[in-house]
């Protein structure tokens, strides 16, 4: 199995998407032992603002087939993906207009646009000041998440979520406890594997 680990927060050690993907991708690794993880960091590593390549500039054609190939080869995708201004960091930003490439990973038909994507398991580690479970109009970054993966083809995303997160020490507490329980939950059963193989 391949699992791909993504994170986007610029916070470093005080980021608390990065600790809770770390501490999914440990279980699933532990869960599936000899599981083969990729990391791609798009702060330590910023992919640039999308642009039409220049005639010379092969370096960013390079970086752009590499996240599409990490992506092909996955299994299971972990992205950390804090809150930005309701919607997503500009460093995620920057790798969803890799993955979304029309003739790749998905195509228009004649019945409208159809995603290319198939056989993943994306699990969407959501972090928040605030909270949004009660307010899903205002939540313009799981449902964009949700939105895009399903437009290239992936239907089964899962959310790890910790809202509430600068709200004071108790809800902060709350949310962390919360997000470890989905992340028990997520791994307390086997990855369909077989069904992923079908595909
Ligand atoms: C530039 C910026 C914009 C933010 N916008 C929002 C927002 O719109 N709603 C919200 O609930 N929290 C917002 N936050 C708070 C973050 O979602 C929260 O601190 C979260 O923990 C960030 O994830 P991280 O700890 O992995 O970096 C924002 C934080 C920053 C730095």
């Amino acid at each position: 199995m391949n699992l791909l680990h993504i994170d986007s927060s610029p916070l470093g050690q005080h980021s608390v998407s990065r600790q809770l993907t770390a501490a999914l991708i440990s279980r699933l690794q532990r869960q599936t032992p000899g599981a083969e993880t990729v990391y791609r960091d798009l702060s330590a590593q910023p992919l640039p603002h999308w642009a039409p390549p220049a005639g010379t500039d092969t370096g960013a054609a390079l970086d752009d087939q590499a996240v599409l190939d990490e992506l092909f080869a996955a299994d299971v995708v972990v992205i950390g993906a804090p809150m930005y201004n309701f919607s997503i960091p500009t460093q995620l930003k920057a790798w969803i207009d890799r993955i979304a490439v029309a003739g790749k990973t998905f195509r228009y038909t004649e019945k409208g646009p159809e995603g290319l994507v198939h056989g993943k398991t994306v699990y969407i580690v959501s972090t928040r000041g605030g909270a949004y479970s009660a307010a899903p109009q205002m939540d313009f970054q799981e449902a964009y998440l949700r939105q895009v993966l399903g437009f290239i083809g992936i239907s089964d995303v899962r959310f790890v979520r910790a809202e509430g997160l600068n709200m004071g020490a108790e809800p902060r507490a709350a949310a962390l406890a919360s997000a470890n329980e989905d992340i028990d939950r997520a791994t307390a059963v086997a990855l369909p594997l077989g069904d992923r193989k079908a595909a």
